[in-house]
């Protein structure tokens, strides 16, 4: 039988040729930016499989409108793009690309924590606009990271990579999960803890949960007012995790030293106030943004569709309910 399967961005060429190998027919949308969900519901009909991103929106009148799918194989290891409910429902086969961008989302968040604490998108402006004049006792004091308490919640595959590199500055860590995570406590030393005593111990805290109807908003202004004032936060996660009006209404007041934000809760659009704060480190949304791994993700993305549409398991199933040998 012919497959046909639609990409909903050109993505790299691993991923591309592999399902050019496998499946008789390839379309992907040409332009360069999302797909919107008219232009989606426009074409889904046809096809047996979608390659999509998390910047696409796959809900239940997406997933209803095509009639032929047999999968939706998430480029992303995050996936409340898709409503997985509605998916399982239909019989629709979700997956995702997990596993190989931990390492690249945990330097990120490193990246972030080091460049938030030391101010060094501030400095660097400073430099660049040739304000340097010389060395000072009091440039740029930034916060100290080694020795300090790290806290981070959510601690999955990501998680757990943020905390292991942690061991390097000598950190205390603190960490929430709904399981014991014992390569942490053995690798890191980590302590599980509740929510509280975590918002209220740390000096960093970084948020690696998936976004889903129990941790939208999880940071609040409630959770911002136990922290420490020192305290500095990082997100790598899901912008909508943190209410962004209530940590803009942290950073201005002094409740909080500083945020490091690689994602946003209306993304792409990202809060005019944070951008104007002298303390916040914003990223475009790059946590698993290496060559290497977008090419491995792309792989694996591809591999998912395949598996499928020739009655195999696929590798990273989100609905397993749904798979028949
Ligand atoms: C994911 O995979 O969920 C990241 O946010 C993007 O790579």
């Amino acid at each position: 039988m012919e497959q046909k399967v639609f990409v909903t961005r050109n993505i790299p060429s691993p991923g591309i040729d592999l399902l050019k190998k496998h499946i008789s027919r390839v379309d992907i949308f040409p332009y360069e930016r999302p797909i919107t969900k008219r232009e989606l519901l426009e074409v889904i009909e046809n096809y047996n499989g979608l390659l999509c991103l998390l910047t696409d929106t796959v809900d239940a009148d997406v997933l209803k409108k095509g009639k032929n799918l047999k999968i939706v194989s998430n480029y992303a290891v995050g996936y409340n793009n898709i409503d997985i409910d509605t998916a399982s429902r239909l019989n629709i086969l979700v997956t995702n690309t997990p596993g190989i961008l931990t390492d690249a989302t945990a330097d990120l968040t490193w990246a972030l924590i080091l460049g938030t604490a030391r101010r060094i998108r501030e400095a660097d402006t400073f430099t660049r606009e040739n304000k340097f004049n010389g060395w000072s006792p009091t440039l740029f004091l930034g916060l100290p990271v080694a020795n300090k308490t790290l806290g981070i919640i959510g601690a999955g595959r990501i998680g757990t990579a943020v905390g292991i590199r942690a061991c390097g500055f000598s950190m205390k860590i603190l960490y929430t999960s709904n399981h014991t995570n014992s390569t942490l406590e053995n690798k890191a030393n980590a302590k599980k803890v509740p929510l509280n005593t975590l918002l209220k111990k740390s000096d960093i805290i970084s948020l690696h949960v998936p976004l889903t109807t129990q941790t939208v908003h999880m940071i609040g202004d409630k959770e911002f007012a136990i922290m420490k004032d020192s305290a500095i936060i990082i997100n790598t996660s899901r912008g909508p995790v943190i209410d962004e009006e209530a940590l803009v209404k942290a950073l201005k007041s002094g409740k909080i030293a500083g945020a490091g934000l690689d994602v946003y809760e209306n993304e792409p659009v990202v809060e005019k106030e944070l951008t104007e704060l002298p303390n916040t480190l914003l990223l475009p949304h790059i946590g698993s943004a290496t060559g290497e791994t977008r090419e491995k993700m792309a792989a694996i993305a591809a591999e998912n569709i395949i598996a499928a549409l020739s009655g195999k398991r696929p590798k990273y199933i989100v609905n397993p309910e749904v798979f028949r040998e």
